[in-house]
């Protein structure tokens, strides 16, 4: 699977977020990651769709939309009307899944679903022939620059396994700790979209740097796992 680097605008510098849209832009991003936060089912608050709006003229590149709201399904219509090309909404926040998901869908959009750490990767099973990829939190979501839980190597392998039980070629997205020190063995894993702030927007090597850093070590690592399956 292709392997694409998404920085998360979480860790960026707020008093110049049209900046840091066009650094990533200039820097090789091939996505850009925003985090909808409402002080409820996470606690921290973020910005809202019109955030999205104001830097959609900024760039082409493809924007990640992750909802870690309470009610998801009020607010997709706007932030696809924003300019959001994929929105992400979370299962502990949906339980009526199926119904958001054929909503992101017929808006267009392409539709994925986060699990927190403590969710179990079965609660993704029946909803796997409907989705365009899946978000393992591999942190507890509200705050960028979290330690990376070690344990979800181990879920992310048994997510792609699924997955390809499932005859399901989807992504894998990777969300929390993301850097140079985890981003191989995330992608020895199984996963194939990172998501990364700190590493991204805080690296005193700058975002170009940090971006092509994180692709060569990951593309690294997808070789590595081509050898080792023959
Ligand atoms: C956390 C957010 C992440 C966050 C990751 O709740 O969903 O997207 O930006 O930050 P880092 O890469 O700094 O762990
Ligand atoms: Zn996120």
């Amino acid at each position: 699977m292709k392997i694409k680097i998404a920085p998360s605008l979480l860790s960026a510098d707020f008093s110049n977020l049209g900046q840091a849209v066009r650094d990533a832009d200039s820097g090789g991003a091939d996505y850009l990651h925003f985090d909808i936060m409402d002080g409820h089912f996470v606690p921290n608050i973020t910005f809202g769709p019109m955030v999205v709006k104001a830097v959609r003229p900024l760039t082409k590149v493809k924007f990640l939309t992750h909802l870690m709201i309470q009610n998801p399904d009020d607010y997709i219509e706007e932030f696809v009307e924003a300019g959001s090309d994929s929105i992400t909404v979370h299962v502990e926040t949906c339980p009526h899944l199926h119904r958001v998901i054929q909503k992101i869908k017929s808006l267009g959009a392409r539709a994925a679903v986060a699990i927190n750490p403590a969710t179990p990767i079965v609660t993704l099973k029946e909803i796997l022939g409907d989705i365009d990829g899946v978000l393992i939190m591999t942190v507890n979501p509200g705050f960028g620059a979290q330690e990376f839980i070690e344990s979800s190597l181990d879920k992310i392998a048994r997510m792609r396994a699924m997955l390809q039980k499932a005859g399901r070629d989807i992504d894998i997205e990777v969300d929390g700790g993301v850097s140079a020190g985890t981003v191989g063995r995330i992608v020895e894993a199984g996963a194939n979209v990172l998501i990364a702030g700190n590493s991204v927007f805080a690296n005193p090597m700058g975002v170009k740097k940090a971006i092509e850093e994180l692709r060569s070590l990951a593309e690294a690592a997808v070789s590595r796992t081509c050898t080792s399956r023959g």
